[in-house]
């Protein structure tokens, strides 16, 4: 949704358009495994009906290229804008709670949610299009010792098609930006998402490690995990019980009115599932699935003691 609006495309930002984006996917071994493009086109050049389409489109033969400006044409169509929050904005001061609005005000202020996702009349979006680490891939990353097999890897074949491959099926994703940039203060940094139509985009996080809006609140709240490329940003907040159930209605009043029914079904799913999974204040900790590259690591780290 709305990944019109995005400046660069992945969470680490490794593809510049999206018409660029959508080919790799094609090629990516562990996604749709097409050895090049020539390849892919073979698979659709015969039918008729692409045939004609295409040169409709584009008034040349059918190419690989083409390919990806047309999904991307497409996917420009997905705009989703029209939430009960821009009404808001828009001057429709019924358009949202008395609790959702509270939360706003914590968003822009004590929360600091602001800062990285800006939501005001002339940036609605909810993202400053930057890179941060806000800790949540440095649970049991050692980004040393990945950082240091990335430059080495990368050192040998820094092509496209290589760091498709590296940030789709291996851990060294976790590094995140630091992957293009080979910045050592990118590492651990993703793109900032847009968190418009948040409410039914769970699970939540570039590793989708976080499945409601209360766990993303909790990991917030604690200042993410401590790491050392941590943005200087994220901080312990202290907010009560009381202001998270705020914050948490207003994100939920980011999502576009044609999804309203999911967007309250999700609503209670989720707020459901805090109320039996969240810990009890003191030690709150984000309750964070445990994903099978995390178990490889502790294990590792444990028999080499
Ligand atoms: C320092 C910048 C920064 C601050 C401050 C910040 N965020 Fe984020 N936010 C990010 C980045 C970067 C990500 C993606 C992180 C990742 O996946 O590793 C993210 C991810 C999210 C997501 C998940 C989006 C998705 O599509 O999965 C939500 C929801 C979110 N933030 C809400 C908030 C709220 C609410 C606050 C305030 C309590 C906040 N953020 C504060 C930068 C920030």
């Amino acid at each position: 949704m709305n990944v019109a609006l995005f400046q660069t495309l992945f969470w680490d930002g490794r593809s510049p358009s999206l018409d660029h984006q959508a080919l790799q996917p094609i090629l990516n071994p562990v996604e749709m495994g097409m050895p090049d493009g020539e390849t892919a086109m073979k698979a659709i050049r015969d039918d008729a009906e692409y045939q004609e389409a295409f040169k409709k489109a584009y008034v040349r033969e059918m190419n690989y290229e083409d390919l990806g400006r047309a999904i991307g044409a497409f996917e420009r169509t997905l705009v989703f804008l029209d939430s009960p929050f821009r009404r808001f904005l828009n001057g429709d001061s019924d358009a949202i709670s008395d609790e959702a609005l509270a939360g706003f005000e914590l968003y822009d202020g004590k929360a600091r949610c602001v800062t990285c996702h800006p939501m005001n009349p002339s940036n609605p979006l909810g993202s400053d299009h930057r890179f941060h680490n806000v800790g949540v891939s440095a649970r049991h990353q050692d980004f040393e010792e990945l950082a240091k097999q990335a430059t080495k890897i990368l050192a040998e074949d820094s092509s496209e098609q290589k760091l498709d491959e590296l940030a789709v099926g291996t851990d060294l994703s976790e590094l995140g930006r630091f992957m293009i940039t080979l910045n050592r203060v990118d590492i651990g940094s993703f793109r900032t998402p847009l968190i418009l139509n948040i409410g039914i985009t769970q699970p939540y996080m570039h590793d989708g490690s976080l499945a409601t809006l209360w766990d993303v609140m909790d990991h917030y709240n604690k200042g993410g995990e401590a790491n050392p490329f941590l943005d200087g940003g994220i901080e312990p907040l202290a907010l009560s019980e009381e202001e998270i159930d705020q914050v948490v209605a207003f994100l939920f009043t980011l999502t576009d009115v044609r999804f309203a029914e999911e967007n309250q079904q999700q609503f209670e799913l989720q707020r459901a599932a805090a109320k039996k999974n969240r810990p009890i204040r003191d030690e709150a900790m984000a309750e964070r699935s445990i994903l099978p590259f995390e178990q490889r690591v502790t294990s590792s780290k444990s028999t080499d003691q």
